[in-house]
């Protein structure tokens, strides 16, 4: 089984110096940067538009997603697919079109995700699957970075899994909010294959190398049986 891949959230990095960041990111070694898109309405926090991550997309070739946190997505695809986001991710709770808002991500020849909050179920995926790129099931409720992983998401990531691979398509399966090493290995065990981590990557004493390293090794152990 391949180790899942590190997915940095620049939510909790120095706004002052975010290309800078980025760049560090990049040279650290993840996978990804995730861009969380916060408008202050579906969530009680305001973070980045698409100049922002559109300004900072030459300090590094590492893949960029956005996950939009915002009470109206459809409008704003388009910008952040031209900002250099590859990946689109959509709350389901934000979109009674969900079907028409995969098909336009796709059309902008970006990867389509959903992401689901703790409370949500993934009902809304049985009649998209052909349409889905990616699932993202929150380990936290979405706003701010540095909450407690909730580990009774475990079963959602187990079902989101096996619904993905009975479906026939290619869905990855991710998981954000409360990743560390602490968590890294519950969550791959899940059946997660993207994880995102901020704080425990941005806020790591030792650095942001040391920090991909050490999230690396976490999933690449077996967890004990518990
Ligand atoms: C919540 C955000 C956070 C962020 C990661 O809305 O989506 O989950 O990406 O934050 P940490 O890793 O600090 O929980």
């Amino acid at each position: 089984m391949t180790e899942p891949a590190v997915v940095a959230s620049v939510l909790g990095a120095d706004y002052a110096r975010l290309g800078d960041e980025v760049a560090d990111l990049n040279a650290a070694g993840v996978d990804r940067i995730q861009w969380d898109i916060m408008d202050g309405r579906f969530v009680p926090n305001v973070t980045f538009g698409p100049d922002v991550v559109s300004a900072c997309r030459h300090y590094g070739d590492v893949p960029f997603e956005a996950h939009l946190m915002v009470a109206d997505p459809d409008p704003m695809l388009a910008d952040f697919a031209s900002a250099g986001c590859g990946t689109i991710i959509v709350h389901v709770e934000t979109c009674p079109h969900l079907h028409r808002t995969l098909s336009m991500i796709r059309d902008l020849g970006a990867q389509a995700g959903v992401a689901v909050n703790p409370s949500t179920s993934l009902d809304f995926a049985r009649h998209v699957l052909d349409q889905l790129d990616q699932i993202l099931v929150m380990t936290v409720n979405p706003g701010f970075g540095g909450q407690k992983y909730i580990s009774a998401m475990e079963d959602k990531v187990s079902e989101a899994r096996e619904l993905a691979d009975r479906s026939g398509h290619p869905v990855k399966i991710e998981v954000d909010g409360g990743i560390s090493a602490d968590t890294a290995g519950a969550a791959r065990d899940a059946g997660a294959e993207l994880l995102v981590a901020g704080s425990a990557l941005l806020a790591h004493p030792d650095g942001k190398r040391a920090a991909v390293a050490e999230l690396r090794r976490a999933m690449a152990r077996p967890v004990p049986a518990s």
